[in-house]
């Protein structure tokens, strides 16, 4: 069993080794599942997303909790799901954070680079992903 407070700063440490490993890793974030909305978990960058709450189907994000499947967007301004927060982003990663089918969450990385993600990126986040997925389950958040 973990405390919400030990899992909060799982979340908050995982969102500031993905931001402070890479310069071009402007964003980070987590979210949660909450009904039909995605809530934001954590977070670390320059500075707070609008989008603290966002209806699953809505964005990147919301396409990425809806179909339980990682997405790279390597350019956002030609992706008509994307949902801005940040003037600086280019690119965009989503990785959903699954139990099994069941969509419990994801992370969120932009980055101020054009093209910034690749198939090495998904692998890791994937594998983070599972490793939260199984923090969750352990803790009280889920
Ligand atoms: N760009 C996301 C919204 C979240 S912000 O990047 C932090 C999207 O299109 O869903």
């Amino acid at each position: 069993f973990r405390s919400t407070e030990s899992v909060q700063a799982i979340f908050d440490g995982v969102c500031a080794i993905l931001t402070e490993t890479l310069p071009h890793h402007t964003w980070a974030g987590i979210y949660l599942v909450e009904g039909n909305d995605l809530v934001l978990a954590a977070w670390r960058g320059p500075a707070a997303t609008e989008h603290v709450r966002i209806p699953i189907g809505e964005g990147i994000c919301g396409y990425a909790a809806a179909h339980g499947e990682s997405i790279i967007v390597p350019d956002v301004s030609k992706d008509p799901r994307y949902l801005q927060c940040f003037a600086e982003t280019r690119a965009e990663i989503v990785v959903p954070i699954l139990a099994g089918d069941r969509v419990l969450g994801e992370i969120d990385v932009d980055s101020n680079q054009l093209n910034a993600f690749g198939a090495a990126d998904q692998e890791i986040l994937e594998e983070l992903a599972d490793r939260l997925a199984s923090t969750i389950l352990k803790g009280d958040r889920a």
